[in-house]
């Protein structure tokens, strides 16, 4: 079997989660598409580079990610720091001919996605792969919502509602970490979290071809925390500390047109008191419809029009080992599925496509087309109408 090189960058909570995944990809996918060989890990942080080899059984650290592309040994870099580093990093590793994972999103601006796609598409050639971290589309129940959708089961699609809502950053004691910082992140919610329910709309219904939005802070300056790993809200620093302004948003929502003739709306906040990791999709067709909620991703609620008048309305199925990536879903649907699972058939996905020489469906293109959306959603509260994507 193949063995791959593995090293990362950014050993915070998506370090773990790609850790955690190489780690248990060939424990649920036997035989494995190849074996990941830890090799590097690399954080700006000394203390948390050193720690994470210990803790994640890396055989060297390092906090200056050049050492990783720069080291013919490698075979694949992980991108999981945030967003403004990106671009630099991911450009880099492809040029020395590297298959690169990166965290979403793509990148902090339009242009850096830009590069990137291009760079991606600069070495697709020679067969090096690119991966944007969307993991929520490889949820099993939404890849059975795609399968009802592409069967025919609910007929044409009509609209997509889309929401991810959370609660972290609703106490204004939650601190300015680089989440709300512009330079870093490039935006707000948009960017963090309304790019996962673009994905999922887009896979599920095709590509946005127009949207008019709105866009809020509520929350305009919050306490400084010094640098490290942002705890998304856990931490609630005192009164009396350094407030600093919050220059992206902390709410997104557009109204969408797609190409395929749909309509829809798309929501984010992360000040929904009472949510916690709120995705849902709900798809209405001319013949059904069908509804997904990430905080029961084990079911995928469905409903036809067929269906005798007395008997219609929504049924839920419990995905599992009849149902797509039946490997990761232990051995009765019940049982359930978790965060982790998803990394590890994100991962599974990505080492597939490597040994496969082929390009996963969330390449760097695929991601550069949801920063694009991002962009008209932006233009479009600037003009206050429809904007092209
Ligand atoms: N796919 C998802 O569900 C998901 C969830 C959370 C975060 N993310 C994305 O993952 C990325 C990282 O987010 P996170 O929550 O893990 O952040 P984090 O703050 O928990 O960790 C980031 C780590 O990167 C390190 N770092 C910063 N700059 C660096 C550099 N130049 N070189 C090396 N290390 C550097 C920091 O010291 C920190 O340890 C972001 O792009 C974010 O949007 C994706």
């Amino acid at each position: 079997m193949e063995k791959l090189n593995i090293a990362l960058i950014g050993a915070g909570f998506m370090g773990k989660a790609h850790t955690v995944a190489f780690s248990n990809m060939p424990k649920f996918f036997w035989p494995a598409p190849a074996m990941p060989v830890f090799k590097t890990i690399c954080d700006i942080v000394p203390e948390i580079a050193e720690d994470s080899k210990k803790r994640f059984g890396f055989e060297k650290s390092c906090t200056d990610w050049r050492n990783i592309v720069n080291d013919p040994e490698i075979d694949v870099v992980s991108v999981c720091t945030p967003n403004d580093s990106h671009a630099e990093i991911s450009i880099a590793a492809l040029k020395a001919n590297k298959h690169v994972i990166c965290e979403k999103p793509i990148a902090n601006t339009i242009e850096n996605a830009k590069a990137m796609a291009d760079a991606a598409e600069e070495v697709k050639s020679k067969n090096i792969i690119t991966m944007c971290a969307y993991q929520y589309r490889r949820i099993p129940a939404v890849v059975l919502a795609k399968k009802f959708i592409e069967e025919g089961s609910i007929g044409e699609i009509l609209n997509v509602r889309a929401t991810y809502l959370q609660s972290w950053s609703a106490d204004p004691a939650s601190p300015l970490s680089w989440r709300f910082q512009k330079e870093i992140a490039g935006a707000g919610t948009l960017g963090d979290i309304a790019t996962h329910v673009i994905d999922l709309s887009q896979y599920l219904a095709g590509n946005i071809s127009e949207v008019v939005s709105n866009i809020k802070t509520y929350i305009d300056e919050r306490p400084v925390q010094e640098g490290g790993v942002d705890l998304l809200g856990t931490v609630k620093i005192d009164s009396d500390a350094k407030k600093a302004p919050v220059d992206v948003d902390d709410e997104a929502s557009f109204l969408v047109k797609f190409e395929s003739g749909a309509v829809g709306s798309i929501e984010a906040t992360r000040n929904a008191w009472g949510r916690n990791n709120f995705i849902t999709i709900e798809v209405h067709g001319t013949e059904g419809s069908l509804f997904f909620n990430y905080e029961r991703l084990n079911e995928l609620q469905v409903c036809f029009a067929k269906d005798p008048d007395d008997r219609r309305g929504f049924k839920t199925i419990y995905t599992g080992p009849a149902h797509f990536y039946g490997e990761v879903t232990w051995n009765i649907p019940g049982m359930n599925i978790g965060y982790g699972e998803l990394k590890t058939i994100e991962i599974y996905e990505f080492v597939k496509s490597i040994i496969e020489g082929r390009q996963p469906s969330t390449s760097f293109d695929v991601a550069y087309q949801i920063s694009k959306v991002c962009d008209a959603v932006v233009r479009s509260f600037e003009s206050g109408r429809w904007e092209k994507c």
